[in-house]
């Protein structure tokens, strides 16, 4: 928020760091940067800058809770801390680790479309991979192997959402687990931002002037304490077209394990 300190050595007075008090779980490329950066005009928010990977990768969880609580921005008595890390929804370990940390943590978890999602993943790794210039396969290639939809390719595993879902009901109760529609936070985000404010018992403060169509980048962007910023270029970024029987294959593989979800959580979206 407002009040939030960026990284510095010297703790601005009347600050200090404290482990969070809400994390953003994932998924990756639900729009958890979207979601962080929104939830961070609140005033009485502050958010970690980058993401932590404490809970899921354990060469930092093998450092100490001072590690992971020193990750955290300054904030003051007022605000609370939020840390977003996406690699913790699909993580085996980080529901039983979260939960010795906090059982009583308030947790936002945003989904997309999981077909939608699959390539959005695909497309980033698709461009991580030409800046670091290792070679790149068609979308195609990823999605099938031998005639057959590819059901291990990591991106269609990250989009089994009641799988890993289930890992996290076995820790906290679904009450704790708030979801946020990545879809609608694309093309109309207060709504979304506000029932997160409520989840998160703070008072009303984010407001529709807080955000503004960009024709030019296409999305949403944050306007702030008189400041007008965007998400990177890396956020939103076009997605390559898909042969439509591959498409259809992936979407009915993802069609059970969609229902099994919506089961699972009470609640329904209109994936496809
Ligand atoms: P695409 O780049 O595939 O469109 P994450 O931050 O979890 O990696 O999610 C990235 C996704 O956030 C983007 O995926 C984009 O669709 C979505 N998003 C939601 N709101 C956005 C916004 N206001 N600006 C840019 N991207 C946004």
């Amino acid at each position: 928020g407002n009040g939030t300190v960026g990284p510095s050595l010297v703790p601005p007075p009347g600050t200090s760091k404290h482990a969070p008090h809400s994390i953003i779980i994932g998924v990756r490329k639900g729009g958890t940067r979207a979601l962080l950066e929104m939830l961070d005009i609140h005033p009485e928010v502050a958010a970690a800058a980058t993401e932590v990977h404490f809970f899921d990768w354990d060469e930092n969880y093998a450092k100490d809770f001072e590690w992971y609580r020193d990750q955290m921005p300054y904030s003051y008595p007022n605000q609370i801390t939020v840390e977003k890390t996406p690699g913790y929804f699909t993580s085996p370990v980080a529901p039983a680790r979260i939960h010795a940390m906090n059982s009583s943590i308030r947790l936002l978890l945003i989904l997309r479309d999981p077909t939608e999602r699959v390539i959005s993943d695909y497309t980033q790794v698709y461009f991580n991979r030409l800046e670091n210039h290792k070679p790149v396969q068609a979308i195609e290639n990823m999605l099938v192997k031998n005639g057959a939809l590819n059901t291990r390719y990591k991106a269609i595993q990250r989009s089994l959402y009641d799988v890993h879902m289930r890992n996290w009901l076995q820790h906290f109760p679904l009450e704790q687990i708030h979801i946020v529609d990545g879809d609608t936070l694309i093309y109309d985000p207060l709504p979304e931002l506000q029932r997160v404010e409520r989840f998160l018992h703070l008072p009303p403060r984010i407001v529709a002037s807080n955000f503004y169509f960009n024709q030019t980048k296409g999305f949403y962007c944050i306007r702030s304490d008189g400041h007008e910023r965007c998400l990177h270029e890396s956020k939103g970024r076009p997605h390559p077209p898909v042969n439509s029987t591959v498409l259809r294959q992936l979407r009915s593989y993802l069609r059970q394990h969609n229902r099994n979800f919506y089961r699972l959580i009470g609640r329904t979206f209109n994936w496809q």
